[in-house]
């Protein structure tokens, strides 16, 4: 589904990507690794199609990222990125209603369809009761999860996040992911997701990703990927990988004594 070849990227002098080779399968749910300064957001950026002049190839469905335009590529790929800015403080509603634009013709307004499903995409995060109020009135995990409820309102077949649990309390941190695995699972959608709680990543995504210093340091199932001299060496801290009784996925602990 999407295919990237020999992508190297900077924003100024060096580069901060490095000959990224990587094959995104359609249904894939691609847990995003690695240390502060990997490279995780450029990356999702560049895949997204925000970021361009980069070197190398990004396909998707063969086609080239670049030659896609704008409200097309908006049909298929989703991002929520690390840090939002609105120059407008918009109400919840209104912001979360605008991921139905691509589906919109030029001279139309929002349906009476949009506007009902962006009022299940709340209910679906359990943001209701934030609906009239404005972006300037919420709590940071709030913000990140109405930022997320935009996405999903786009309905794209391809969401890429960085880290969208990362000012969320364990609720909802495993609500968000659950949600993820549900949309990957049932409506076959292709999910990236940057996060730095690898114990989460671990349980919900079937692939990891590590990105470390500009390239890839490893990429495949969960249970390959999760081993603890690997993540000792890339994050040095000593990291033991354990078994979580309820799942029986791997998770890691740290020595903090080391
Ligand atoms: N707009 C920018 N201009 C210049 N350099 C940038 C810019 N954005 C990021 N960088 C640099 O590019 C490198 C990769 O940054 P990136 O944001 O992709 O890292 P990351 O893996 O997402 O890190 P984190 O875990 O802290 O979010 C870093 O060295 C960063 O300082
Ligand atoms: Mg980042």
């Amino acid at each position: 589904m999407i295919k990237i070849k020999n992508l190297s990227f900077k924003y100024n002098k060096d580069f901060v990507l490095r000959d990224i080779s990587l094959e995104i399968k359609k249904h894939d749910f691609i847990g995003i690794i690695g240390p502060n300064g990997a490279g995780k957001s450029t990356l999702t950026k560049c895949i997204s199609g925000f970021l361009k002049n980069n070197k190398g190839s990004i396909f998707l469905d063969d086609k080239l990222i670049d030659n896609y335009d704008k409200i097309e590529l908006a049909k298929r790929v989703s991002i929520v990125t690390q840090q939002s800015y609105y120059e407008f403080d918009f109400y919840v509603k209104d912001i979360v209603l605008m991921g139905r634009f691509p589906y919109l013709k030029f001279w139309q307004n929002f349906r009476k369809s949009d506007e009902e499903t962006t009022e299940n995409t709340l209910t679906e995060l359990e943001l209701s009761h934030l609906a009239n109020r404005r972006l300037s009135e919420l709590s940071g995990g709030e913000f990140q999860l109405v930022m997320l409820a935009r996405a999903l309102n786009q309905n794209t077949d391809i969401l890429l996040l960085d880290e969208p649990a990362a000012h969320l309390d364990i609720h909802h941190q495993i609500r968000i992911f659950s949600i993820l695995k549900k949309l990957n699972e049932e409506q076959k959608k292709t999910i990236v997701v940057v996060s730095h709680n690898i114990n989460l990543a671990a349980e919900f995504c079937d692939k990891i990703l590590i990105l470390a210093d500009g390239e890839i340091a490893d990429f495949g199932k969960v249970k390959e990927v999760i081993e603890e001299n690997k993540l000792s060496k890339i994050y040095q801290v000593s990291v033991k990988v354990v078994n979580n009784p309820f799942t029986h996925k791997p998770n890691i602990v740290y020595d903090y004594e080391k």
